[in-house]
């Protein structure tokens, strides 16, 4: 009985304009004499969302109450619930509580139960996160909560939900890795240091692990990651992880790395310099990802690609004007070199194709021009593909990790058209710079593999909080990770 739990709160969570009760609030109503019908009749209860009202009440086992509000019944979708139940764990752990007990929020919409609870604890596992490794003041910091109880009445549902929240744990887990990955400073988030993580996390969960070094590069004429790191002493290193989970043709999944991007020569302005730490994002999601993808042995094959490297200046940086070569022999003129992220894509993108991949999906802070698109509401997506497209999409709409198509047309390619090279780096002021950027990668695929990009540049991290999703706090959000997964277990489904 959740009454009778010992734990420091419990919860109930409630519609607004909810005139009858059913489950586990039906039942505390009548024990504590009407009282959450009452609270609600007097006005000190409306069931907003992500309203919270606390009750004391001595002859509950925990002492207290605490109504949750999750807006209009009509209104329900998962974020509704993401977003409740980060508001509800952030006031437990504000309050110093140590467990709580629940139920499964939205239980009586006739929806995907599955989806409903894995909404529920993501947006519990996402909003407690915290990244205070540099605090040194340890004390100050907010303490772990210890358990979540949640309640279900039908006894023939508690394995389906069992398994969704184990599920959702390792989810959240290759979050947790990729938020870690990405907002970690670039002194402390070298590409050395990434392919170490890469190393300790394949060994830790069954994952195959290479790791090349510059002289496997020269030796394959990955000519794009050498010259974007060429200006830094932190040599370049490219991952490959791969998750041998089925007997398909991989999915590769790759991403972004570039540890701190200062423009190279091209230099960037000084103020928010420093969030280019963040152009580590893509690397981090897809880093996350596979963790993710083995701890849930996934009945596929993924390979994880990513390309690391700084872009720096210094006497040996790449220039404006170079033309350099990338694996499988294309060519490219610089003509900025802040334009980099697309150059060490081309050399992984081409490489990939060494796989002859059922598909292929990069992730990547690639553009300022895709915030200008779409803000910071939506990755940009991009493909050559539309069933791809159309499943990446879906996924993310469910997964609230939205994405939104924009053309591939044909004057986009021949806005990268170069006098001298087979293309180069920007769109030189043609604008549309999300577009060009996805054209430039276009050229290191081929029509037959399906292949889709997202940038994920104004997507990676937020600059504020609280914002819209209570389940971010400022800084790397990790997008990408469920995107993915829930696309892979959809085509999982699919076999
Ligand atoms: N990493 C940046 C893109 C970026 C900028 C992501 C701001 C998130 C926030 C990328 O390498 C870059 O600098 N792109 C240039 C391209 C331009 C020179 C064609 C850009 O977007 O300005
Ligand atoms: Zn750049
Ligand atoms: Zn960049």
């Amino acid at each position: 009985m959740i009454k009778e739990s010992k734990v420091d709160a419990i919860v109930i969570p409630l519609f607004k304009n909810q005139n009858s009760f059913t489950g586990y609030a039906k039942e505390i109503d009548g024990f504590l004499n009407k009282k959450i019908s009452t609270l609600i009749k007097n006005g000190d209860f409306k069931g907003d969302k992500n309203e919270i009202l606390l009750y004391p009440d001595q002859s509950l086992t925990s002492k207290r109450l605490i109504l949750l509000g999750l807006g209009l019944i009509k209104d329900c979708n998962l974020e509704t619930i993401r977003n409740a139940s980060a508001s509800i764990a952030l006031y437990i752990r504000d309050k110093n509580f140590k467990s709580y007990s629940t139920s499964i929020f939205g239980e009586e919409l006739d929806s995907n139960l599955s989806d409903f609870i894995q909404a529920q604890i993501e947006g519990t596992k996402l909003s407690l996160y915290t990244f205070n490794k540099f605090k040194s003041d340890k004390k100050s910091l907010p303490k772990p909560i210890n358990s979540l109880n949640i309640y279900v009445k039908d006894s023939k549902k508690h394995k389906e939900i069992s398994s969704v929240i184990k599920e959702t744990e390792y989810i959240a887990e290759g979050i947790s890795l990729a938020r870690d990955i990405a907002n970690t400073p670039g002194n402390n988030m070298t590409p050395s240091i990434i392919a170490n993580i890469a190393q300790n996390i394949s060994s830790e969960n069954s994952l195959k692990c290479e790791i090349f070094d510059e002289k496997k590069m020269k030796e394959l004429g990955m000519g794009g990651l050498l010259s974007v790191s060429q200006g830094s002493n932190e040599p370049a290193k490219l991952i490959v992880i791969r998750h041998d989970g089925g007997n398909n043709d991989p999915i590769v999944i790759i991403g972004k790395g570039v540890t701190f991007d200062s423009g190279g020569i091209s230099i960037k302005p000084s103020p928010k310099m420093d969030e280019m730490k963040f152009d580590k994002s893509g690397a981090a999601t897809v880093i996350g990802a596979i963790k993710s993808i083995s701890l849930l042995k996934l009945p596929i094959n993924v390979i994880a690609i990513v390309p690391l490297t700084e872009n720096l200046l210094s006497g040996s940086s790449y220039k404006p004007g170079d033309v350099i070569t990338h694996y499988g022999g294309k060519t490219s003129e610089i003509m900025n070199t802040d334009a980099e992220g697309r150059l060490i894509l081309a050399d992984a993108l081409s490489y990939s194709l060494t796989y002859k991949p059922k598909a292929i999906i990069d992730f990547a802070t690639l553009t300022g021009a895709c915030i200008v698109a779409l803000g910071t509401h939506a990755s940009g997506l991009f493909s050559n593909n539309k069933k791809l497209a159309r499943d990446l999409f879906n996924s993310g709409q469910i997964t609230g990790e939205p994405v939104w198509e924009l053309p591939l047309w044909q004057p986009y390619y021949d806005q990268i058209k170069s006098d001298v090279a087979d293309i180069k780096n920007t769109g030189s002021g043609g604008g549309g710079g999300a577009i060009t950027a996805a054209a430039f990668l276009a050229n290191f695929v081929n029509k037959q593999t399906p292949w889709a990009h997202l940038d994920i540049a104004g997507t990676a991290w937020i600059q504020s909080n609280p914002g819209d999703k209570k389940y971010f706090s400022k800084g790397s959000t990790g997008v990408g990770v469920r995107l993915i997964i829930r696309y892979l277990q959809q085509q999982c489904k699919l076999k």
